[in-house]
């Protein structure tokens, strides 16, 4: 879906915030991006969606370098979420905010007020509300339906839980499951390596600006030498795996590990 060619980005002289990066974005599935703050994410991020450019090498969508694609073309195929909701909240009302973004992404009016009904449906929002008068998971479901109103092939999406409690954060991951199983391909930097563990499927670690692995989530969650060197920690349960050892080492949720423990208490 997404190829980085040996892409590298500075915001200035200071040196490199993202340097000599490649992978492959795989179409249909989750991929979290992770690693401490300052890591480059959000700069992956933004060079994903065409924010902005890359000093030296490429990032192409579907084997087009994004340098030559207009604007538009480019926002009508890839939803963003920013990191911080409230950048991309500019309008008074939910609908207003919703029909802001389809201005710019589907031409055809006609098909505006079906697109917002079946997004405010979804995601539970009122659309005569003031975004700026809702809770923060509120405004985080509006600029989430904000990104993709309408319906872009990718969605990339800047730490969509962080700040969120339990049920909104669920709300919000569920909403992106149900996308991804609709062919939605989907991007999410994520600091909470639980969530990441239950959504995603390929997991890109980063670390100083560079891409320092990548694989899918369970591999690279108990690659505890890249995790140490993002300074990151696995998901408690693999965690808790890996330091019980032979015997557990393959477990990945709470309920196989009780089912183990108590097997062994029942041999015991
Ligand atoms: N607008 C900017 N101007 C100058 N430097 C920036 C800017 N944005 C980011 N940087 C620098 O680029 C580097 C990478 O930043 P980036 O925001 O991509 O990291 P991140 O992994 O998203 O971090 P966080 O987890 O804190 O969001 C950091 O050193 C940061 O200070
Ligand atoms: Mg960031």
């Amino acid at each position: 879906m997404i190829r980085f060619d040996d892409v590298s980005f500075s915001y200035g002289d200071r040196g490199g915030a993202v340097r000599n990066v490649s992978f492959t974005l795989q179409k249909a599935r989750i991929t979290a991006i992770i690693g401490a703050n300052g890591a480059g994410k959000s700069t992956v991020s933004k060079l994903m969606r065409g924010l902005i450019r890359p000093l030296s090498g490429r990032v192409l969508l579907e084997e087009r370098d994004m340098a030559e694609m207009k604007t538009s073309q480019l926002a009508a195929r890839i939803g963003f979420l920013f990191q911080n909701p409230d950048r991309q909240i500019c309008r008074s009302t939910v609908r207003e905010e919703l029909l802001f973004s389809l201005q710019f992404t589907v031409p055809d009016k006609a098909r505006h007020e079906a697109c917002c009904r079946e997004v405010l449906d979804a995601l539970r929002l009122n659309p005569d509300d003031d975004p700026m008068m809702l809770s923060r998971g509120e405004r985080q479901r509006v600029a989430m339906a904000s990104a993709m109103v309408h319906k872009p092939e990718l969605l990339i999406l800047d730490e969509p839980t962080t700040g969120l409690d339990y049920r909104e954060c669920t709300a919000i991951m569920e909403y992106v499951r149900s996308l991804n199983q609709s062919g939605t391909t989907v991007a999410m930097v994520c600091h909470d390596m639980e969530i990441v563990q239950d959504y995603a499927d390929q997991v890109l670690v980063m670390n100083a600006g560079k891409l320092i692995a990548s694989g899918e989530a369970e591999q690279v969650f108990r690659d505890r030498e890249t995790l140490d060197a993002a300074s990151l920690l696995p998901p408690q349960i693999i965690d808790l795996s890996l330091r019980l050892g032979a015997g557990y080492e393959h477990i990945r949720h709470v309920d196989e590990m009780a089912a183990a423990i108590a097997e062994r208490r029942g041999r015991a």
